[in-house]
């Protein structure tokens, strides 16, 4: 009866679109989410299962993922979406996992800064990253949790201390400036945002952020005055969230696009597509300060290449200088929280 109703050639296309599905499938990625039930965890999986180059979705966190994974589960796409919660559950998550992304702690709330976060959430990053040195020690490990700029070296000595540290595969996520920053760019110049790019180097907070806007594609340019202004914006953007949200949380939606999106780049790159390139917040030696973020190649494991900082402004050298104390101060401080008793 159905063959009777559609043409030959269409079902020869869904065959072959069956086919790809399944063929690509084979190939993509399990990814696990820890904090899966939160304000970016939740909108964040969302994005992810409706993807194809997701084929696995394991969702943790220590409260309500039976619900999260049981309605994510009802949607009808290719992925396969398991709950796990509470610490007990942790390693059965994150085995077998590709890529473990960690929005898991708390949020700030007006007047915060991320730094005042420290106290919650370094103790979370480093309970998560030692079950990842367990269970799935070869993942890729994007770290959403704040603040980025001393979970990610928190993260990097707990792995290092377990054995199994590889710099190439641990990634502090800051996509979320670059983004803002083409947004801001794309809305202000006229320019449809999906088609800018800006890369957004150094750290994620405040006088770390550094957008490189003289490295923006298609080049834009601003007067003096309205380049410190943009500039200060997208450092502050963080900011201009929270305030807005009044005490009910920081970037939760776009959060999740950006960390959607950085996902995506690890399971392309994974699968060996060629050319994919994103800015993240990992182990360098590209300037002072241990930890940076610059655009990276990204390959099947991991960086292939740190792209660098490439041809800076003499402002972008200013906001440089300005931002390697700050950073180098954030990076010790998370080492020192795995490393001191
Ligand atoms: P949220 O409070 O809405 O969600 C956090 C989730 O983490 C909750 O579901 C909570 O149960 C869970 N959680 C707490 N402890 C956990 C643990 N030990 N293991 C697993 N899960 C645990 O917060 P949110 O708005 O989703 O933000 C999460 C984090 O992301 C915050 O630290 C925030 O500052 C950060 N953030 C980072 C960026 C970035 O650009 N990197 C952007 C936005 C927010
Ligand atoms: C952001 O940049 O939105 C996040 O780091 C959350 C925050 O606290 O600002």
């Amino acid at each position: 009866m159905f063959s009777r109703l559609i043409k030959p050639q269409t079902v020869a296309v869904l065959h072959n679109n069956a086919k790809n599905i399944c063929t690509s499938s084979q190939r993509n990625a399990k990814v696990a989410v820890c904090g899966a039930s939160g304000g970016i965890g939740q909108p964040l999986s969302l994005l992810l299962k409706q993807s194809p180059l997701v084929t696995e979705l394991s969702l943790y966190d220590i409260v309500h993922t039976p619900g999260v994974a049981a309605d994510l589960s009802h949607i009808d796409t290719f992925s396969k979406v398991t709950g796990y919660n509470g610490p007990e559950q942790l390693k059965d998550a994150l085995k077998g996992a590709d890529i473990v992304i960690i929005p898991a702690g708390v949020p700030r709330k007006p007047g915060m800064t991320r730094d005042d976060l420290f106290n919650t959430n370094a103790s979370i990053v480093r309970d998560l990253a030692a079950a990842c040195a367990e269970a799935c020690p070869k993942a890729l490990i994007g770290i959403i949790s704040n603040p980025v700029n001393s979970t990610v070296p928190i993260a990097s000595e707990v792995l290092q201390k377990a054995g199994v540290y590889d710099p190439n595969r641990v990634f502090g996520v800051t996509t979320l400036d670059v983004v803002r920053a083409n947004a801001f760019i794309g809305h202000g110049k006229g320019i449809d945002p999906t088609t800018v790019n800006c890369p957004v180097v150094g750290g994620h907070s405040g006088v770390t952020i550094i957008p490189l806007i003289s490295q923006c594609k298609p080049a834009v340019t601003f007067e003096k005055a309205a380049l410190k202004a943009l500039t200060e914006r997208i450092q502050e953007a963080g900011t201009e969230v929270v305030k807005a949200k009044a005490g009910a949380g920081s970037a939760t939606l776009s959060m999740a696009h950006a960390g959607a999106k950085f996902t995506f780049s690890l399971c392309r790159a994974l699968k060996g597509e060629q050319n994919v390139i994103e800015c993240a917040f990992v182990r360098s030696n590209i300037t002072e300060a241990k930890y940076f973020s610059t655009p990276l190649l990204l390959g099947p494991n991991g960086i292939q290449k740190n792209l660098g900082l490439g041809q800076l402004s003499d402002f972008e050298s200013e906001l440089l200088k300005a931002a390697i104390p700050e950073l180098k101060k954030n990076i010790q401080k998370g080492e020192d929280f795995v490393n001191k008793k």
